[in-house]
């Protein structure tokens, strides 16, 4: 059965492209009124509201705000209450990830990621909660990685942002949870988009494909999948959890055939300075 979101109103963060929009489209699709938020891509933002808006189910509105703006983030749950009235539903789903290895960092990487990945959802949500009513939904976003037991050494800040974020869901879950709010956190693992091709050749990305047993990369659909269930009322007991989305693979365990062969992938990336399985372990 399809959870029923008619009536409720969800702001989709980064939902003019990939995992975003796609959670926008299926939360319309059960009925929800949808806020999509872009940076930049305008034409983009527009064509998944144009396709929200043609379904005829939820309606959707366009708001540009960078969540890395306090002053942006306002305006977008402004904008939001003067076209929809309430807000439901909250998906942090606006991230960026751009690796770079220890020596390679600068403060304008660190402040960028720490300010889309980290500052922006907190107070985004901040700016939110007066507004939500028991029964609502925040949903942040991390990864897969911080769980894998062997990360790349350029993700370094990457998933240090989404660490943080876990733990703002872990302990906001109890503190909102008394107002009959949910607060729970998707960590995705290799999911077919701009941000995880960005950077990659495409021998990179076959060798992400081959350590899952089902040797491809997740889709956006299947994680707005899970997205739908959290956000719905059939989740109403299900508070401060994790759910990793990744189809198993090392993001999940490490099975020690795939630690070879994720061992030997790496090595071949990053030339012959990786250090031994065991030393990464
Ligand atoms: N793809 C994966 O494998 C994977 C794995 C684990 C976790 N995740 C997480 O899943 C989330 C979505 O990732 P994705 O792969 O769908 O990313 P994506 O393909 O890069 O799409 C990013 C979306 O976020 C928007 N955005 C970026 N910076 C923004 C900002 N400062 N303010 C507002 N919107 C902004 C983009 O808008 P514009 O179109 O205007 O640029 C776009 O709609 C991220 O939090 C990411 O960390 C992804």
């Amino acid at each position: 059965m399809s959870p029923s979101l008619s009536g409720k109103v969800a702001i989709v963060t980064g939902s003019s492209r990939s995992i975003g929009a796609a959670i926008a489209k299926r939360l319309a699709s059960f009925g929800a009124n949808v806020v999509i938020n872009y940076v930049s891509n305008a034409s983009a933002a527009q064509a998944v509201a144009d396709d929200i808006n043609k379904q005829g189910a939820g309606k959707a509105i366009i708001v540009k705000a960078d969540v890395g703006s306090l002053a942006e983030n306002k305006h977008l749950v402004e904008e939001t209450l003067r076209q929809f009235g309430r807000i439901d539903i909250v998906v942090l789903n606006a991230g960026i990830m751009e690796n770079k290895k220890l020596q390679d960092v600068t403060e304008a990487d660190f402040d960028k990621h720490y300010n889309t990945n980290v500052r922006g959802p907190l107070f985004l949500v901040q700016t939110v909660v007066p507004h939500l009513k028991a029964g609502s939904r925040v949903i942040f976003f991390s990864t897969s990685l911080t769980r894998a037991s062997i990360v790349p050494p350029d993700y370094l800040l990457y998933a240090s942002t989404k660490g943080a974020v876990e733990q703002f869901s872990r302990i906001l879950a109890k503190d909102l949870g008394a107002s009959g709010i949910t607060v729970n956190t998707v960590s995705p693992g290799p999911i077919d988009t701009d941000l995880f091709r960005q950077g990659k050749t495409e021998q990179q990305i076959n060798f992400f494909k081959g350590l899952h047993p089902q040797k491809r990369l997740g889709t956006a659909e299947e994680v707005s999948n899970v997205v739908s269930f959290l956000v719905s009322e059939e989740a109403s007991w299900v508070n401060g959890q994790t759910i990793l989305i990744n189809g198993v693979g090392p993001w999940g365990f490490a099975w020690r055939t795939q630690l070879t062969d994720l061992f030997s992938g790496i090595r071949r990336m990053m030339g012959s300075q990786s250090r031994g399985a065991h030393d990464l372990l």
